[in-house]
């Protein structure tokens, strides 16, 4: 049970779950590290060289183990027929923000390879990676250099294939969680395991550390997982409301407001399934056709970077996990202090 903070030395087993996007930042992990926990950077959508000055800033803040995390690269069409009809249907809300009509970008996403050599280069304490499968190679060039590498699965079927891999722990993360879904195997509804049936079957089938997140937002959860198996426990909703946490004030009065029942899945902003709360954007794109991930993501952000400063939270993805109500805005060391009162140490 205590495999997670002997691997890493921390104090506590909890853990700052990656937040992608504008959550991504390093006092909030610098924080969660000084406080105990374990923080883990979300560097998906960062530039190779912006994660180079991030993990730099947070080696500047703390003298912790911290982890960085990726999005595994997914193989995409560019198809412009689905590309153009996207385009066209957010443009009247580009209008009704008074933006410019929303342009197909050069890039879609980061370069994977870019990125990745620059957590590899910077020698981090830990690596995270979702959406799939590393590659073998990759895991072992990392742990060549003393880097811990946990892959995310939300069924058991995953944490099977990623421990086959070589990875030396596995995020279960289950249906409850906020934002995009990790799974890569079967259907959307396969990976949609609840995060109190997944920790302990991934506890019994798997002989590697499980670090459980999905729901998890105060001292409750931390020892509900304790006794599923698992070896520390994640949040990320939770640590939305951080003090250090850089969203805008119209992300945070939303999750203030956030309800267990107001959350759904939607492709909408992305093109991939990710929980958070229901806005006009989810109800009213619900049905649309979609390009594939990521070039949604990549057409929704100057729509969803505008709406942040203009106060529209209709236009923002509010992402947010079933327990957003029990997220309470403090500082990083409060929640992390808070969490863990629920490990029971022996
Ligand atoms: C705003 C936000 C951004 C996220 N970005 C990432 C990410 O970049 N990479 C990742 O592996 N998981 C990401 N997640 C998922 C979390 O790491 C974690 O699985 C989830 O937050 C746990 O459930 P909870 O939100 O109920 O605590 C994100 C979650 C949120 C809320």
């Amino acid at each position: 049970m205590k495999r997670i903070t002997r691997m890493l030395g921390i104090e506590f087993p909890i853990v700052l779950a990656p937040l992608g996007g504008e959550a991504a930042c390093a006092p909030l992990v610098a924080a969660v590290s000084n406080a105990g926990g374990l923080g883990i950077l979300g560097a998906a959508y960062m530039a190779p060289a912006r994660i180079s000055e991030v993990i730099a800033q947070i080696r500047g803040l703390t003298s912790k183990p911290f982890g960085v995390n990726l999005f595994c690269p997914l193989t995409w069409q560019r198809e412009s027929a689905r590309i153009d009809e996207f385009v066209a249907r957010i443009a009247p809300y580009h209008a009704e923000l008074g933006l410019a009509p929303p342009q197909v970008p050069e890039k879609f996403e980061e370069d994977f390879d870019a990125q990745f050599d620059a957590v590899l280069q910077a020698e981090v304490p830990v690596f995270s990676f979702t959406f799939g499968d590393l590659g073998r190679e990759r895991i072992a060039a990392l742990q060549s250099e003393g880097c811990k590498v946990w892959g995310t699965a939300t069924q058991v079927r995953e944490a099977l294939h990623l421990a086959a891999l070589g990875v030396d722990a596995i995020f279960a993360q289950g249906a409850e969680a906020g934002a995009h879904r990790g799974s890569f195997l079967g259907t959307r509804d396969e990976g949609l395991v609840g995060t109190l049936a997944l920790v302990p079957q991934i506890a019994d089938a798997v002989p590697l550390p499980v670090i459980a997140a999905g729901g998890i937002a105060d001292a409750r959860g931390v020892r509900a997982v304790q006794a599923l198996g698992a070896s520390a426990a994640a949040a990320g909703t939770a640590f939305l409301l951080a003090a250090e946490c850089p969203i805008s004030a119209a992300y945070r009065a939303a999750l203030q407001a956030g309800r267990d029942h107001e959350t759904v899945l939607t492709r909408a902003f992305s093109g991939r399934w990710a929980r958070g709360l229901a806005n006009r954007f989810t109800r009213e794109l619900a049905d649309a056709p979609l390009p594939d991930f990521p070039i949604p993501n990549a057409l929704t952000r100057p729509l969803r970077q505008a709406a942040g400063p203009a106060g529209r939270a209709e236009f923002l993805s509010l992402w947010a996990g079933q327990a957003v109500a029990l997220a309470k805005p403090a500082p990083a060391a409060d929640i992390v202090h808070a969490l863990a009162r629920g490990w029971q140490t022996d």
